[in-house]
């Protein structure tokens, strides 16, 4: 049996409260930690499932890593030409993006590996990645269908490439970067519009040269990584639940502490405030080069909007939540251009599609997107998750506008990204149970 979350109907989020780290930071503190020459100090670490998998797979390279506390860990870096083959397959859970991250970090080492992933991982497009890899020399091979198990081929002799990205995603550019480490002359990658760009910005921290001139990155080969401390700020995608549950819920006032603001994070807030939602941004700083603010945000009542195509890549694991914003809305919302939903940790285009047409919403179903007809209150039901954690919150909040309550099964993977979000959104005033 995997747990449920029993939500009651009604209530506000009110109070003060820091969700934990940022996913995609924590992962690239461990990579970057493992890779530098001396101690990285990592803080504000996301203990979710899927870091801690990057942090196995380093350890099981040979490379000292401790915790000496919750949120924080301490890696002894082995430079790198310093990882040792592991001693059987990697596995990295629910996590695209330690598979694609690492699959960039592993074509360049001198051994071969296996990395293998849970179905839903196993299920997931990894052409994206061994494509443009093998055009640097690197050889992966995939399943047929181009899924994981990945084999990865040691000893090759990798060479810079200028890549030009067909898909937005900071997973692609950043394992082509990372295997521009190891190659010889120069790698450049090109998206077709901004993704996150934590690893450009941890790449500088860790005082590795990189040119950027607007959606393209470069660096050489041959360099070196020094270690550094990494704060890490909370996480934008877990405050999104946060946001649209005090956006929806009458009475809600809510400041969520020490947020990742990056410029590339921050699609949520423009689409929800576009739909009418009360969020202010409060005290704006830079902590180890990465902007962090407190959101105040209150209750407001939302209408529907066209989402922005520009904002789609901004925002992109906001939608599940934005999708329920959007079920409380007057009036109806279109998203579009928005297929790399369909390649998540699940569909979840037609997954939130089915959880919403059971609360009574009506939605009609695009291929790269979805049409939402908001209602004043929501009816109560049984939602299937399938798994993926975003969709497990995203619903658990939807409660706060139900007139029923809703039971969200298949909450286990809540794990992968919010340890503790029951407890904490239950603090805040959600009438929350894990059963
Ligand atoms: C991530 C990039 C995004 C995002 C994922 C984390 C990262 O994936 O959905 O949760 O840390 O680079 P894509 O690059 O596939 O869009």
């Amino acid at each position: 049996m995997t747990t449920s979350f029993r939500v009651e109907p009604g209530g506000s989020l009110r109070g003060e409260l820091r969700v934990p780290g940022d996913k995609s930071i924590s992962h690239r503190s461990i990579m970057f930690g493992a890779l530098a020459e001396g101690r990285t100090e990592v803080t504000g670490f996301l203990d979710g499932e899927d870091c801690l998998a990057t942090i196995a797979a380093f350890q099981a390279m040979g490379v000292p890593i401790e915790r000496p506390e919750r949120h924080s860990v301490i890696i002894d870096g082995v430079g790198l030409h310093g990882l040792r083959a592991p001693a059987g397959p990697l596995g990295m859970g629910n996590s695209g993006t330690a598979m694609r991250l690492l699959c960039g970090v592993l074509a360049g080492q001198s051994f071969d590996s296996v990395l293998v992933g849970d179905a839903s991982l196993t299920r997931r497009p990894m052409r994206r990645v061994t494509e443009p890899l093998a055009q640097m020399g690197a050889r992966i091979d995939t399943a047929e269908n181009g899924t994981p198990p990945l084999h990865i081929h040691g000893g090759r002799n990798l060479h810079g490439h200028r890549h030009t990205l067909a898909v937005a995603s900071a997973q692609v550019k950043s394992a082509l970067l990372l295997a521009g480490l190891w190659s010889e002359g120069e790698t450049c990658v090109t998206e077709p519009a901004p993704t996150r760009d934590h690893t450009e910005r941890m790449l500088l921290g860790f005082g590795y040269e990189l040119q950027r001139d607007g959606r393209r990155a470069c660096l050489k080969g041959g360099g070196q990584l020094q270690a550094c401390a990494v704060d890490v700020p909370a996480d934008i995608s877990s405050a999104a639940f946060f946001l649209v549950g005090a956006s929806i819920a009458q009475g809600s006032d809510l400041l969520l502490r020490h947020v990742g603001v990056n410029p590339t994070r921050t699609g949520v807030i423009d689409i929800l405030r576009l739909m009418g939602a009360s969020i202010e941004v409060l005290d704006r700083r830079e902590i180890g080069g990465e902007p962090v603010a407190d959101l105040r945000v209150r209750w407001s009542p939302l209408k529907g909007i066209r989402i922005p195509p520009e904002l789609v890549p901004l925002a992109i694991d906001e939608f599940p939540a934005v999708f329920v914003a959007a079920a409380c809305a007057q009036g109806e919302t279109v998203l579009t251009g928005a297929e790399e939903l369909r390649v998540k940790e699940s569909d979840r285009i037609q997954v939130m599609a089915d959880g919403l047409s059971a609360l009574g919403v009506r939605c009609e179903v695009l291929p790269d997107g979805i049409r939402i007809e908001g209602r004043e209150t929501l009816d109560g039901g049984e939602i299937q998750s399938h798994g993926d954690h975003r969709i497990s919150m995203s619903f658990a909040m939807a409660a706060l506008r139900a007139q029923g309550e809703i039971m969200v099964r298949d909450c286990d993977n809540v794990a992968t990204s919010f340890p503790g979000f029951a407890e904490l959104a239950g603090g805040a005033g959600l009438g929350i149970a894990s059963t």
